[in-house]
């Protein structure tokens, strides 16, 4: 419907567009996995049973557009919101996290914010270690619908 408008409006459709998404992840991962933006065809402990990624993933797409348009959260919310929701999905099979994050980073760019720093700049989430347990644990708590660790975690 926006689709032939530039500018910020037109950006932010673009981003939360299937195609980019899906896009996205053989973009960082083809060199790794050959299926690298294949939907999940398999269910795993996290996610939604693998028959409702598709369906799920556009209905956050079109959730997180319109909570856009009316300023339904701040733009922190509303990105760590996006960023937990697109995790839950599990729409691939592995890297998932990692895609999510990236997501999250350009998701807020496009609002007009600085990149997400997810415990420190310097440090990584992938590996084991004491903040990958801090985001986890956040995770946890907003998977029972409490976003403030998450949200904290996301800009520290
Ligand atoms: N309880 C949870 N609620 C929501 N997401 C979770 C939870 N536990 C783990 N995750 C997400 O799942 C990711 C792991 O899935 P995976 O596909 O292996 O991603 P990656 O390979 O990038 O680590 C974690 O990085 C995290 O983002
Ligand atoms: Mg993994």
């Amino acid at each position: 419907m926006f689709s032939g408008i530039a500018g910020p409006l037109g950006k932010k459709r673009e981003l939360l567009d299937e195609g980019f998404v899906r896009e996205l992840h053989p973009q960082m991962f083809d060199r790794t996995w050959q299926w690298a933006g294949t939907l999940r065809q398999s269910n795993k402990n996290i996610g939604v049973d693998w028959t409702q990624v598709a369906v799920k993933l556009r209905d956050l797409l079109d959730n997180t557009r319109y909570q856009i348009e009316n300023h339904v959260f701040n733009e922190d919310e509303l990105t760590v919101r996006f960023h937990h929701q697109l995790v839950l999905i599990h729409a691939f099979p592995n890297g998932n996290g990692r895609h999510a994050r990236l997501m999250a980073d350009l998701l807020s760019t496009r609002l007009g914010g600085p990149r997400l720093t997810w415990g420190g700049a310097s440090a990584s989430l992938t590996p084991v270690g004491e903040i990958r347990d801090r985001y986890l644990v956040a995770l946890r708590a907003a998977d029972q619908g409490r976003m403030d660790g998450l949200i904290e975690l996301a800009r520290s």
